[in-house]
């Protein structure tokens, strides 16, 4: 069986207390991707194509987190613990036959990898059930793996349930399994409710299938990789801060001078080309394209739908957003870009700022090849600034007032000399 028979469900129906938030914990983001598509990308990416979600608390805010990533949405109504919650997808998976990898919603996973060593790891031993298990010096919340004598896994003890000797022990459950599907939905029917808290615990599975001879393995990723549980905001700024050194790292690796990882923050989903150096204090939101041989910063940001194009030198406090600039373009100094298409080769001096907004709706500004704008320039959206033309310092371009191609505006309002 190859990792393209592996269906995901991703258990996010909890409130996730903790977070002390008015929605629920799995569309809290991390480099600007909510935690749960932040998984969904990672099963995608290692070759597990159909997932599962199952939302609950704040279902609403899941749908819309989820919406365009092609997953399927279960309902699980009243939380009756994570048994139960793979239990309501029964209808939608009770078709698929082949390994089901269940998940929490919260996890974050280090490292890709394990995804696939895992789905290798349950198919070569020929368990029907293998749990992802690690090994932590901190324990405390975690299910404890029990193992016979033989080694063989014959448990998952929850905390609450454990004795003193088994809360000894440091191989926990994280939470991710493989199971053999539709099988599991048939066995979920024999999990009674924990009559200490009042949930069906999926983890008594386990116990269920080694008790008839069926084979449970745990796969032990001890020292491997972290795979990390998000609880609380303090959680969220670790797992953040981890996904931000390995974007950063991803771009080094590609030929991006990154001058001080610590102090730059960039999302997921932005492309850098090859020579291009981020100075201090950028800040780069996700579905921005920067070409090759750019300089970026310091302290500039460039938000979502921007395209920089090669050689484009993008200085101080620099604010971008949905906009075009072409290549060898410098905007150097204390400007505001919205909304714009600026050409090759244009000098935007310092202090220009597009008026894109007029308080209803926002308007375009195009600036052609070769612009001069000279420093202070306002541009009032909707304006085009032909190609060759120049403004003068201070000057204020009203709407509608485009500047014919090599002229010159001047003034307040800017009149063509
Ligand atoms: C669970 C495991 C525990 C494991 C730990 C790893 C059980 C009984 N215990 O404990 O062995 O070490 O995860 O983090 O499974 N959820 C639902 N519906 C529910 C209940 C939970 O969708 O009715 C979701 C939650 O949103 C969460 C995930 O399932 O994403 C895990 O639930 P949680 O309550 O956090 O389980 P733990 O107590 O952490
Ligand atoms: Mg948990």
């Amino acid at each position: 069986m190859k990792v393209s028979k592996t269906a995901a469900v991703i258990l996010a129906a909890g409130k996730g207390t903790r977070m002390k938030s008015e929605y629920p914990k799995v569309v809290h983001k991390i480099c600007g991707v909510p935690l749960v598509c932040n998984l969904i990308k990672q099963l995608r990416r290692n070759g597990v194509k159909r997932v599962v979600v199952v939302a609950g608390y704040g279902k609403e805010h899941v749908i819309d987190a989820v919406k365009d990533l092609g997953v399927e949405v279960v309902e699980q109504k009243e939380q009756l613990g994570t048994g139960h919650a793979l239990k309501v997808c029964s209808k939608v998976l009770g078709d698929f036959s082949g390994n089901l990898m269940i998940l929490p919603g919260d996890a974050f996973i280090e490292d890709d990898r394990i995804l696939r060593s895992f789905v290798s790891a349950h198919n070569k031993s020929k368990a029907e059930l293998t749990v992802l298990s690690t090994e932590l010096d901190d324990n405390h919340g975690y299910g404890r793996i029990i193992r016979d004598e033989s080694d063989s896994v014959t448990a998952i003890r929850e905390e609450l349930d454990a004795s003193k000797h088994q809360k000894a022990i440091k191989e926990i459950n994280t939470g991710i399994y493989l199971m053999r599907s539709p099988d599991v939905f048939t066995a979920l029917n024999n999990v009674k409710k924990n009559s200490k808290k009042g949930e069906y615990y999926l983890t008594d599975l386990i116990e269920i299938y080694a008790k008839s001879s069926r084979k449970c393995s745990a796969y032990n990723i001890k020292g491997k990789t972290e795979i990390h549980g998000v609880n609380d905001r303090a959680q969220l700024a670790d797992v953040h801060s981890i996904l931000k050194k390995q974007i950063i790292r991803k771009h080094q690796l590609n030929g991006v001078t990154v001058l001080e990882p610590e102090n730059t923050y960039i999302e997921a989903d932005v492309q850098i080309g090859r020579d291009t150096v981020i100075y201090p204090s950028t800040y780069i939101e996700k579905d921005v394209k920067i070409g090759k041989m750019c300089q970026i910063g310091p302290f500039c940001k460039i938000r979502s739908k921007s395209t920089i194009k090669d050689a484009a030198n993008i200085g101080s406090f620099v604010e971008i957003v949905r906009s075009k600039v072409g290549s060898k373009t410098n905007i150097k100094h204390l400007s505001y870009i919205g909304d714009a298409e600026v050409g090759k080769g244009v000098n935007v001096g310092a202090g220009t700022i597009t008026a894109n907004y007029d308080g209803s709706n926002k308007h375009k500004t195009k600036i052609g090849n070769d612009v001069f704008i000279g420093s202070d320039t306002v541009l009032i959206a909707p304006v085009k600034v032909n190609s060759r033309a120049k403004t003068g310092a201070g000057s204020v371009i009203t709407s509608g007032n485009d500047i014919p191609a090599g002229k010159t505006a001047v003034g307040v309002p800017a009149k063509v000399r």
